[in-house]
């Protein structure tokens, strides 16, 4: 879902593009290795074997795939969604092959509520023909939604949580405060109230989200031209749950690179890879940034500052001002 109404740096603008390409340091079928943490960032198709395979070759077996596909419904081309389902088996299967025995999935998706809900049963009926346990069906709160006048506002994003053998799972607290008390229970022949028990002061995160501030334009870690960018505390929240420091993350569907800074961030190796060469550059220059002096986004400004000339800049900044309503 788009973050602002008109996006302020429309990548898929054709003039746009045309000047930001020369800029991207990795072009299709090309992987870039990082020295400093060993991630590692290609730019190829998700769902073609021999690029996976390249991909991931000198990789550990990962301990973590965070995939975020696009959702066959608000951008790009619209499948019938068997046939999208059958596109995304192609990309759980090499996931499958490059992840380790004991190892979680999380896939994010959407469901289209003014067409059958696709793609979320497919994909879910496709699921179930794989090894992947199921295990959860997340909801995540967005703070903006669309259908407000004859239906209910649509402000939900669902994320799936699959494993399969026996993976790490570490609980997550939320940062609300613990206010119920009550749930007396007895422990070694003392009467304890819940909140005497409990590990933290602060509630567990379940499979509901209200906590999570949905990305926009002024917010740093904002990244302008990523119409579909998660919230790095969502993908933290994951990325801490269910993996270890050390260990490989994969994400086939970089965008705006969250997983990537997530995994610098919390000392994970990061695989991933963007079919678009231009999503692919905003990656490592988000890592890049945060190296140099600890942001994490661009707030009102974007990845491609150096490039875009001043009055460029100046549109973008008079189209940003338009957008005080949000
Ligand atoms: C929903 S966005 C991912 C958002 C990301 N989680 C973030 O926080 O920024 C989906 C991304 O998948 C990319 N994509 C679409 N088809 C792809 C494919 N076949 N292989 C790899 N990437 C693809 C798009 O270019 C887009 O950047």
């Amino acid at each position: 879902m788009a973050k602002t109404p008109t996006a302020p740096l429309d990548l898929s603008d054709p003039d746009l593009r045309t000047r930001l390409l020369p800029h991207c340091r990795v072009q299709p079928g090309e992987i870039w290795r990082d020295g400093t943490s060993g991630h590692i960032v290609g730019c190829g198709d998700a769902a073609d074997a021999g690029f996976v395979e390249r991909l991931c070759e000198s990789a550990d077996a990962a301990a973590l795939a965070v995939h975020d596909p696009p959702y066959n419904m608000v951008m790009g081309e619209k499948r019938p969604p068997d046939t999208y389902a059958t596109w995304c088996r192609r990309w759980i299967d090499l996931t499958e092959r490059s992840l380790a025995d004991d190892a979680s999935l999380y896939v994010w998706l959407g469901a289209d509520q003014n067409d059958h809900f696709q793609p979320l049963p497919q994909f879910m009926a496709m699921m179930a023909g794989t090894r992947f346990d199921a295990r959860s069906f997340i909801t995540m709160r967005n703070q903006r939604g669309y259908g407000t006048q004859k239906n209910w506002m649509a402000v939900r994003q669902e994320l799936l949580y699959y494993t399969r053998g026996n993976p790490t799972f570490e609980v997550q607290y939320t940062d609300i405060p613990k206010i119920l008390r009550g749930y007396y229970k007895d422990v070694g022949g003392e009467r304890t109230e819940n909140l005497q028990r409990s590990r933290s002061e602060t509630i567990r995160a379940g499979n509901v989200w209200v906590d999570i501030q949905q990305v926009f334009y002024r917010m740093e870690e904002n990244v302008a031209g990523c119409y579909a960018q998660k919230p790095l505390k969502a993908i933290e929240r994951i990325v801490a749950a269910s993996s270890s420091e050390g260990d490989t993350v994969l994400d086939f569907f970089a965008h705006a690179g969250t997983t990537l800074l997530a995994g610098e961030r919390l000392g994970r190796r990061v695989v991933t890879c963007d079919i678009d060469p231009i999503f692919v550059e905003i990656s490592i220059r988000r890592l890049e940034r945060w190296r140099e002096d600890g942001r994490p986004g661009w707030g009102r400004s974007h990845p491609f500052e150096r490039e875009l000339s001043r009055r460029d800049r100046h549109e973008l900044a008079a189209v940003e001002a338009g957008l005080g309503r949000v």
